[in-house]
């Protein structure tokens, strides 16, 4: 992974960055001498405007050698608007791509100057988008192109003061994006290689490594509650469930948020089988479960003050066989209420109901918030770029948008009312698990309530965000690992 640092120096040997904005009349400067006379023969040419996402490599001549300061120098453009904090991890992500196409190891990246943003929000937000954009995942490639060249870069230095505000912005940029890489490693494991027990046994990892309690329920357990939803699911895999559960506490009265996140690892449809084509993406049906996993790592660095949080991972397979759920069959959640699986793609919804109700019995909640690739009707609704948000409670949906907006993952809400409850009347259950195509998302939503009772509840469908999400310079295609930071934002601004 990429490592982040602080320098005093303003230039390294191997490669400067710097960032310039574009003015609204005239061509593009900079203050430092040397870059503002490379930027505006290059913006003679045209070829610079400092737009936003625009960069441009410098081998300037009369540095060049070893005596020299400065072996190449990259400038990105940030654009006309105003800066936000969004727009320095993009600009941040481009800035890492670029170099990861020179063979530097080692990069000094300057602030931008008169940003409008104080330099521990700009370090904070440049370590997120060059940690985060310089992700890949080769695990399983052995064989080595010849011809590549890259990447080579191990290390950026951001020229700033080291005070104690910055180190400590640079800290969080780095754990959140961090915890971000680790929710998109576990993502793209594939099925054979991540089931229920490998995330049992990452997050014991997790919580030995940064002092969380750590209990896993496993099928016995279960079936001593009564999980059905759970245990339903699984019931045609070979691989037993897990119901992962990390606790990050810190004192008895602070109120606690339950987190729960969908760790379905496999999603095939079960007896109502998926069509093959693009089946193998089902194996990111455990991104929520990733991004609760990984934003647990970071408040168990982070520790904040205010707030228990607890975070519970129902995992399973979802497959067809001799012994899988059929449509028809009948099973009863945890808390006892029974229903009727009509369709047994619409698995998600069922694991999750084991683990809201057992979650919210068991530890009292504030508030919960649930995280789960659950309906494909997200993607037709919102397409790739929205986060669907159903909540029972404004207060706490507001503060969700809020925290997902600061992190540069929106989401949209959608409705809830009493009127959608009619589409999941069974005939033969308290409830049935699908209806017609109508309302999707609400009613996967709407299942999901019947589970939370009065607790304030907020519900992120991530179906259409946790891979293709948006196109972004510091997202790159894959998991992108959505959730962890509006999760850790939430949790760091509690009230
Ligand atoms: N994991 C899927 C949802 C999904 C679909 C995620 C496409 C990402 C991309 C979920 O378990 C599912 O299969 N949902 C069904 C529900 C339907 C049967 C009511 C769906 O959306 O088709
Ligand atoms: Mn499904
Ligand atoms: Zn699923």
């Amino acid at each position: 992974m990429l490592k982040v640092r602080i320098t005093e120096k303003a230039a390294a040997g191997e490669m400067t960055v710097y960032f310039v904005g574009q003015p609204a009349k005239g061509k593009p400067s900079c203050p430092e001498p040397l870059v503002n006379e490379l930027i505006a023969r290059a913006a003679m040419s045209g070829d610079f405007t400092a737009k936003e996402g625009q960069s441009v490599l410098f081998y300037p001549a009369a540095v060049t050698g070893k005596r020299a300061g400065q072996q190449r120098v990259l400038v990105v453009g940030l654009g006309k608007e105003k800066l936000t904090a969004e727009a320095i991890r993009k600009a941040a992500g481009v800035a890492v791509t670029q170099i990861g196409r020179t063979r530097a190891k080692e990069a000094v990246v300057r602030l931008p100057e008169k940003s409008g943003l104080a330099a521990p929000e700009l370090v904070e937000r440049l370590a997120e988008g060059l940690i985060l954009g310089s992700y890949r995942f080769r695990k399983y490639q052995t064989v080595k192109d010849p011809e590549e060249n890259g990447p080579q870069l191990a290390t950026v230095a951001l020229a700033a003061p080291a005070t104690k505000a910055v180190q400590a912005a640079m800290a969080r940029g780095v754990n959140a994006a961090e915890a971000v890489t680790l929710a998109r490693d576990m993502i793209n494991e594939p099925g054979n290689h991540w089931t229920p027990t490998h995330f049992a046994r990452e997050a014991k990892k997790i919580a030995h490594g940064v002092g969380l309690k750590v209990s896993v329920l496993g099928k016995p357990e279960m079936q001593k509650l009564g999980m059905g939803g759970i245990l339903g699911v699984s019931q045609g895999s070979a691989q037993p469930p897990t119901l992962t559960i990390l606790e990050y506490r810190v004192a008895k009265k602070a109120p606690t948020l339950l987190l729960v996140g969908k760790g379905l690892t496999f999603d095939s449809g079960g007896i109502s089988l998926k069509p093959s084509a693009g089946m193998e993406e089902m194996k990111y049906d455990m991104s929520g479960g990733a991004a609760v996993l990984a934003a647990m790592q970071a408040v168990g660095r982070e520790k904040p003050a205010k707030l228990n949080v607890v975070a519970l991972i129902p995992a399973s397979e979802n497959l067809p066989g001799p012994t899988a759920l059929k449509p028809g069959d009948v099973i009863t959640h945890y808390g006892g209420k029974s229903v009727e699986v009509v369709n047994t793609d619409a698995e998600g919804r069922l694991i999750l109901a084991d683990a809201l109700a057992y979650g919210i019995e068991k530890y009292k909640p504030a508030a919960v918030i649930d995280i789960a690739t659950l309906t494909g009707a997200v993607i037709i609704g919102l397409g790739h770029h929205r986060t669907g948000l159903l909540a029972n409670d404004d207060k706490l949906c507001d503060k969700v948008l809020a925290a997902g907006e600061a992190a540069g993952e929106p989401l949209w809400r959608l409705p809830l009312a009493p009127e959608y409850r009619k589409q999941l009347k069974s005939t033969v259950a308290d409830l049935k698990n699908v209806d017609k195509r109508d309302g999707g998302t609400i009613l996967g939503a709407a299942f999901l309530q019947e589970f939370v009772g009065k607790t304030p509840w907020a519900h992120l469908d991530i179906a259409g965000t946790a891979w293709n999400f948006t196109e972004k310079s510091y997202v790159p295609k894959g998991p992108s690992g959505i959730g962890v930071r509006t999760l850790l934002t939430l949790i760091r601004n509690w009230k």
